[in-house]
């Protein structure tokens, strides 16, 4: 463990030469490496920096609590939360493709995070803003053919590119399993140290169709049920993610009590990977699928059907959108 803690001591010493007695902005995502990074600042420079978090209406149950409770409650940091929630809502209604409202999500969460910006730029100056950045971001973007031009990836917190900010990237010489062993040492809680991937357009990617409230809270309820069996089953740390995707423009017939139901499907996705780069489907056990779907279509009214993506990545890939 002393290497941990070396790597900790060495980045305090150093965050604190770049920044001085100036102060840093970093924008928290809810996963892993913002919140790292967070910690890391908020160790060296103290409530100089504070952390802003857009809660765009796309996350699922329980996370803004996490960041909100939970990892101010770690660390101490100073936190703004802006609701954008309807905001987002409004900019995607009648959206279906899958592009679009990535660039949608894309661009309104750089507004956003830019006015949050700008108004604690208004009561004090800050020069600095903080960025999760890893070893392999830093080594993907000297320009090799990744995911990016499969799909137009978007990172919660990345940067907005006109602010005139230095960057703080503590994180730049580490690999994922380094940042999870020095967020455990900065003692931040297990689960956003080992949280799993999770897009920066979250849920909106994750219904097939347009987004509505009513769609987001059906998919909050079914992943919400299907994170709560694989977790009881012991299997997070087996599978490297498994989205529940909505196909809120399908429909089809079931059964249920003495009614005949006309409801949507949800599809649960597990997949085992090395780097989300390719990906297996994750056999996972037949009794856990069938707690999984037992109970999001006893638990969440619109969802009659519950079927497995049985894909591997390629052809498919990770997320259906
Ligand atoms: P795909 O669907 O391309 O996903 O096989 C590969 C991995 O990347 C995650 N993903 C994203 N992560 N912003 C992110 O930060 C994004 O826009 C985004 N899109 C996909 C996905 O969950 C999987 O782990």
């Amino acid at each position: 463990q002393w290497t941990t803690a070396s790597i900790v001591d060495e980045q305090v010493t150093r965050i604190r030469e770049q920044v001085g007695d100036g102060r840093a902005i970093c924008g928290l995502s809810g996963g892993v490496d913002s919140a790292v990074a967070a910690a890391l600042v908020q160790r060296a420079i103290g409530d100089r920096l504070t952390c802003v978090f857009v809660d765009h209406g796309l996350l699922r149950a329980g996370e803004r609590t996490q960041v909100e409770r939970d990892f101010v409650a770690a660390t101490g940091v100073n936190l703004v939360t802006v609701d954008a929630r309807e905001r987002f809502l409004s900019a995607l209604a009648g959206v279906s493709d899958p592009e679009q409202k990535r660039k949608i999500i894309g661009r309104e969460f750089i507004r956003v995070f830019e006015q949050a910006a700008q108004d604690l730029q208004d009561k004090e100056q800050y020069d600095f803003l903080v960025q999760g950045t890893l070893y392999p971001d830093v080594v993907e973007s000297g320009g090799g053919a990744g995911t990016a031009n499969i799909k137009s990836h978007h990172n919660v917190g990345g940067l907005p590119e006109d602010l005139q900010f230095k960057l703080v990237e503590p994180l730049r010489a580490l690999f994922k399993d380094e940042v999870r062993r020095v967020g455990l040492e900065l003692g931040l809680p297990e689960t956003i140290v080992h949280r799993q991937p999770f897009p920066g357009p979250g849920l909106g990617i994750r219904i097939i169709g347009e987004v509505t409230a009513e769609r987001l809270e059906i998919l909050r309820q079914a992943d919400a049920i299907a994170r709560e069996e694989l977790t009881s089953a012991g299997l997070d740390r087996d599978i490297w993610q498994c989205p529940v995707v909505l196909l809120a423009d399908v429909r089809s017939v079931g059964v249920q009590g003495d009614g005949r139901t006309y409801g949507h499907p949800v599809v649960l996705r597990p997949v085992s990977s090395e780097d989300a780069m390719t990906a297996d489907w994750t056999r996972l056990p037949y009794d856990v699928l069938e707690r999984i779907s037992t109970r999001i279509t006893n638990e969440v009214a619109e969802v009659n059907r519950v079927v497995l993506d049985v894909t591997s990545k390629p052809p498919g890939t990770i997320e259906w959108e």
